[in-house]
């Protein structure tokens, strides 16, 4: 079973490959994939999100060129892109390296003076799992690209340029969550991001319960459109609503009561979008009290709640993911379970009691398979800390 906090090994191999590659020391930088607990589709909706950092990382190694050009290799896709800084428009080609060039061209835009660059990346972050795979890329090329040009950016700064770069030159009109916490995570820590102000709460994990991450094996495809099409959907309802209740700026600002009363003559589909993130808002906010509080089982609740809202208003999951909440919600030391990230695909997260997760690992698993005939990947996980440099006593043990 593959278990992440033991993937640096494999991820490591970014310095090895920039040695026999482009020659001499890199400097290294990983940054962290997520899952999150609660609040989905909140985001760009100026709500509350409660991701964790993964152990999963994406990982760059770095060093000076003395001309203008990166030069950029995937250890995963064992392919070599070049392009000068000189020329960073998007061009969107749905390519491994629109994310690379899409942030030196944000750093750029942000007035940074970037440097030539030669760039080893090694991912560690299942892609298309709803793990955010894309903001691990981004950041850590960001954090490299920032200590080859020997500028820096804080962090929040940091998140928003990848943001942007994912916008602008992916394509995909993501909102801030993946990025903050790839750069925010803190080991044993969920995050509480208030997607309007950025402000951030760590909030302590229980000792007595991990997460477990279930991958449905099923990829997700955000940029096929459906992501946006829900963004749309949700601008709708503001557009819809704002006439009626002046000083709305986002659904964020919406409450439930106020969209039964103002939102009955609205399209029914932006209706239910809004009543998903309106509830959903509720649920981050009852979900932090629960934790603060210890009440757990409330949490699952919570969790399983906000399953179903994805499910039947926004409508983001599909059988696969269903099937893997109902068989969690069947076996023992379950507290919650949902579908995690963008959705039509990936995984669920859960949240199991400890001293009964690796009976719920196989369980599931064999479960799952009997009844979709998928082997799904399970993945026990710790919250880990966000995006930063790789030691050089790491960097030398490889
Ligand atoms: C993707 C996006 C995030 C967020 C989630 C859904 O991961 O990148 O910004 O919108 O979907 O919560």
């Amino acid at each position: 079973m593959f278990q992440p906090s033991k993937s640096s090994q494999l991820v490591l191999s970014a310095p090895g490959e920039f040695r026999a590659r482009f020659h001499g020391e890199p400097s290294v930088f990983r940054a962290p994939g997520r899952v999150n607990l609660i609040g989905e589709h909140t985001d760009y909706n100026d709500g509350l999100v409660m991701p964790v950092a993964l152990g999963f990382a994406t990982y760059v190694a770095v060093g000076q060129r003395n001309d203008r050009a990166l030069h950029v290799f995937s250890t995963n896709f064992e392919e070599l892109q070049v392009r000068s800084l000189d020329d960073l428009k998007p061009k969107s080609r749905k390519h491994w390296s629109d994310y690379v060039y899409g942030v030196a061209a944000a750093l750029a835009d942000r007035g940074i003076k970037l440097r030539g660059a030669n760039l080893v990346i090694a991912g560690g972050v299942p892609v298309g799992a709803g793990l955010s795979s894309s903001a691990a890329l981004e950041v850590a090329t960001a954090f490299a690209l920032l200590h080859n040009s020997q500028s820096s950016l804080e962090r929040k700064e940091i998140a928003l340029a990848c943001q942007r770069a994912e916008n602008n030159y992916v394509g995909m009109r993501c909102g801030i969550m993946d990025q903050f916490i790839s750069c925010f995570g803190r080991s044993g820590h969920a995050l509480l991001i208030d997607c309007r102000s950025l402000e951030r709460r760590w909030l302590p994990l229980h000792d007595e319960f991990q997460i477990a991450i279930c991958n449905t094996g099923v990829k997700h495809e955000h940029a096929s459109g459906e992501y946006n099409k829900r963004r749309a959907d949700c601008d709708r309802a503001v557009a819809y609503l704002k006439p009626r209740l002046p000083g709305i700026s986002a659904l964020r600002d919406v409450t439930l009561q106020q969209l039964e009363e103002f939102g009955q003559g609205m399209e029914p589909v932006a209706f239910r979008r809004a009543r998903h993130v309106i509830t959903e808002n509720d649920r981050v906010q009852q979900a932090c009290e629960t934790l603060a509080g210890g009440e757990m089982e409330r949490f699952g609740e919570l969790m399983f709640a906000s399953h179903r809202s994805l499910r039947d208003d926004f409508e983001v999951s599909c059988d696969e993911l269903n099937v893997m909440v109902s068989l969690a919600e069947g076996i023992e030391g379950v507290v919650g379970s949902r579908m995690t990230g963008g959705g039509f695909g990936g995984c669920t997260v859960n949240l199991v009691q400890r001293e009964l997760v690796a009976a719920f690992q196989s369980e599931i698993a064999v479960r799952y398979k009997s009844v979709t005939g998928i082997e799904p990947q399970i993945y026990i996980c710790d919250a880990a800390d966000g995006a930063g440099q790789v030691t050089e006593e790491e960097v030398r043990r490889e």
